[in-house]
């Protein structure tokens, strides 16, 4: 007998393959309110949970989860899992880290040139008919040689995005709760792009509200690819329509898939469907690293990469 397991998403075939070969899935995606009532019925029996960012696996779902061994997220950060009452069950819990690292930090680096060079502006007034053609003082951006770029978390992505602006020829300073960083305060007030690398945590919600958009520079712009309620969206909306920032682009939100009504009226803000590690290669890497986790739980090995 293969032991039973739930996926919330089809993965890509060659994973599912490998699945397959060695539990018995059954698939549980359906839309948002119907799946959580599908989720808590079908969690019941089930060794493995194989679960995405967009599934919200509290208390109540760990308890339907009569007989899990293994919760495997298919993402880095897994604020979406309750992994106290995980663990308080034995039940493990494993993300997915490394395999996505470039392909968010790529993202990262778009972003920053995107909002720097006001690509989005520029597309919205050519699609709407409104480009008069080349002129000497349209849609100016900033440079990025000689910046400097804040990492606030300078953790894998973090030094990704550090070595990739360096190339583009900026200055890095970060924050780190491990090795020499400078504080919070210092890398907003001194900074030309922040950009937001640290994983939501009761300590890092709203880690960026009102007094620290006010601290930052007036000519820098604010990057998030890590989890929306890290920024307060409402103090963000502020800032940009006050020109406290001169922009921000953001990947995530803090209601998704709701944005803040004023962003979307806004021109100094690039906003991004939550892409950060939407490659074909990395969700294929994702996938197949949730489900290497499961198989090796599954069997009475460790997991490859429990979460910290
Ligand atoms: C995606 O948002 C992830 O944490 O992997």
């Amino acid at each position: 007998m293969k032991p039973p397991v739930l996926l919330t998403k089809k993965l890509p075939a060659s994973v599912m393959a490998r699945l397959e070969s060695a539990c018995q899935v059954e698939l549980c995606d359906g839309e948002r309110d119907a799946m959580r009532r599908d989720l808590l019925a079908r969690v019941a029996g089930k060794q493995a949970l194989v679960s995405m960012v967009t599934d919200t696996i509290d208390r109540t779902v760990v308890d339907a989860g009569d007989a899990l061994k293994i919760i495997a997220n298919v993402a880095v950060g897994y604020n979406n899992v309750d992994v106290a009452a995980a663990r308080a069950r034995g039940i493990v819990v494993t993300n997915t880290p490394d395999v996505l690292t470039d392909a968010t930090a790529d993202l990262t680096l778009a972003l920053i040139l995107a909002v720097s060079r006001r690509l989005g502006e520029g597309e919205r007034m050519l699609r709407r008919g409104a480009w008069p053609g080349w002129a000497f003082d349209q849609l100016l951006g900033m440079q990025l040689r000689g910046k400097q770029l804040g990492i606030v978390g300078f953790g894998r992505i973090g030094r990704a995005v550090a070595a990739r602006a360096q190339a583009f020829g900026m200055t890095i300073a970060h924050t780190s709760r491990s090795d020499a960083g400078i504080p919070l305060d210092r890398l907003l007030a001194t900074s030309d792009v922040v950009s937001l690398h640290v994983p939501l945590t009761p300590d890092t919600r709203h880690l960026i509200g009102q007094p620290e958009l006010a601290r930052m520079k007036r000519t820098a712009y604010l990057i998030n690819t890590t989890r929306g309620p890290v920024v307060d969206e409402a103090a963000l909306a502020w800032a940009l329509k006050n020109r406290l920032i001169a922009g921000a682009a953001l990947d995530v939100y803090e209601r998704e898939p709701e944005v803040h009504a004023d962003l979307l009226a806004l021109e100094n803000v690039v906003l991004a469907p939550h892409l950060g590690s939407a490659t074909t290669e990395t969700r294929t890497a994702m996938a197949d690293l949730a489900v290497r986790n499961v198989i090796a739980v599954l069997g009475g090995d460790p997991p490859l990469t429990p979460v910290a």
